[in-house]
């Protein structure tokens, strides 16, 4: 019998759950009906999503940060396509592969031509690890300095300067010498550098848990301190590259140079796991230093042509399309919209990001009432009311978003830099039917709250 892939989803579509329960993860299952996220969903097409009744969802998550160009951009699409069908050589290894010097070569027109080799990975936290080897092979120094709540992946060094703590309980130890400092201060910066051994400094121009922005004066200051004191300034833009923000790069905005930058996520158009890490040529000449050592650090799937061509189309399409500066007038858009529902709606305390990478931070609510069960839920757990507020938006409104974090009432959009004007006011309009539940204690909202709180407790027992 032959293989037939269509035939096979059509069979078996709606065991997702079943077989991740069985098979894969079923605390993350159990996780995804808890909330009411147990959709079984059948078709993705740019910046939406659709079930196998054919229900339409705007996606507010994009695959966290993945779907810059939404799902199955036909460029990248039909670059691919085209590609399957040359039977091109692959994976050759002892060759130099084309398609990686092209993309390479387009990677670096987009930069400031001080950074002038690119290793390329298969993920963000590859890209990590890569640029954590890289600063301490160039600088023969041993430590890493990263700020608090930072997120850099998971894999061990990327979590040895990951900030959300929680993430490494069971993991310990961790790499040594990567020290925290509080994010947005350049004088503890300075102090740690001023002890003469630090590698480098990483930091996300916009850290994705929470979305703080990085003010430009204080990537300003921390460039020009790590050059002061000889440690390399490393740019993690896995989440923010590629448009994200409203410029190609975040750390345009700053108008700094990087030692490095770590991109992935949306190079590939979402089809192939990608990554690169765009290095200063002396850094990465004191890393592959002799023919002895030019393969010192790679990786098998490295250079994989289906991930290089949809990087070039992916590159084509930024371009092309002006995607960025599409993702600038969305979220100028977005965020004029959240301002005028700050003003009616006591609950929202803050909006950050840039771009289309926006932040939502709810607060404690003045009002007497709503105060009472702000205080009820909070007693049992950080960032319930932001789970809160995400449920409904996509069991009852078809939306996608996500919280910014664990414990925090943060939510976060991150949608597609391809959604339309529509999509903004659809989003604002069902945001704020949220919003006028919520303002209702008890009510909806509130039953949501109340209900994740007790399987808080329940954990906990
Ligand atoms: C800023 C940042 N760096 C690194 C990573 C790790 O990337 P990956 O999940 O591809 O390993 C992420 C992932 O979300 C990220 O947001």
């Amino acid at each position: 019998m032959s293989f037939n892939i269509r035939a096979l989803i059509k069979a078996r579509l709606g065991e997702n759950l079943a077989l991740h329960e069985a098979h894969i993860n079923p605390a993350f299952a159990k996780v995804l009906r808890t909330i009411g996220f147990d959709k079984v969903y059948a078709r993705g097409a740019g910046p939406y999503l659709y079930d196998r009744e054919g229900n339409r969802y705007l996606d507010f998550l994009a695959g966290y940060g993945v779907f810059n160009l939404g799902r199955h951009h036909p460029t990248v699409r039909q670059a691919l396509l085209d590609f399957l069908s040359e039977e091109a050589p692959t994976l050759v290894k002892m060759d130099a592969p084309l398609l990686a010097g092209l993309l390479a070569e387009e990677l670096k027109k987009r930069l400031p031509p001080s950074l002038d080799k690119v290793y390329f990975t298969n993920s963000g936290a590859e890209g990590i690890e890569t640029a954590l080897k890289f600063a301490r092979c160039a600088t023969r120094r041993p430590r890493i300095l990263y700020c608090d709540h930072s997120f850099h992946g998971l894999s061990y060094g990327a979590l040895s300067i990951t900030g959300e703590s929680w993430f490494r309980e069971g993991f310990e130890p961790l790499l040594p010498g990567c020290t925290p400092i509080p994010f947005n201060d350049a004088s503890a910066l300075e102090k740690e550098l001023a002890k003469n051994d630090v590698a480098g400094f990483i930091i996300e121009p916009i850290q994705g848990k929470g979305v703080h922005v990085a003010p430009d004066e204080y990537l300003r200051s921390a460039a020009e301190l790590c050059r002061k004191h000889g440690a390399l300034f490393i740019v993690d833009e896995v989440q923010t590259g590629l448009g994200r923000s409203g410029k190609l790069f975040a750390f345009q905005y700053s108008g700094v140079e990087p030692d490095m930058v770590v991109i992935s996520k949306a190079l590939s158009g979402g089809y192939v796991p990608v990554g690169a890490v765009i290095t200063r040529g002396d850094v990465h000449e004191k890393v592959f230093s002799s023919m002895d050592r030019c393969v010192v650090h790679s990786s098998t799937f490295s250079q994989g042509a289906m991930a290089m061509a949809a990087g070039l189309a992916t590159l084509h399409v930024l371009d092309a399309e002006n995607i960025p500066e599409r993702a600038r007038r969305l979220g100028d858009l977005m965020i004029a919209g959240l301002l005028d529902l700050q003003k009616r709606y006591e609950q929202i305390q803050e909006l950050r990001g840039r771009g289309l990478m926006i932040g939502i931070e709810f607060g404690r609510p003045k009002s007497l009432t709503l105060k009472i069960g702000w205080d009820l839920i909070h007693k049992v757990s950080d960032g319930l009311f932001g789970q809160a507020i995400v449920i409904p938006l996509l069991s009852e409104h078809r939306i996608l978003t996500q919280v910014a974090g664990k414990g925090k009432d943060v939510i976060k959009l991150l949608p597609a830099l391809v959604i339309s004007e529509a999509d903004v006011s659809y989003f604002l309009e069902c945001f704020e039917t949220v919003l006028k539940k919520s303002h209702s204690f008890p009510g909806p909202i509130w039953e949501v709250a109340t209900r994740l709180a007790k399987f808080a407790l329940k954990r906990r027992e």
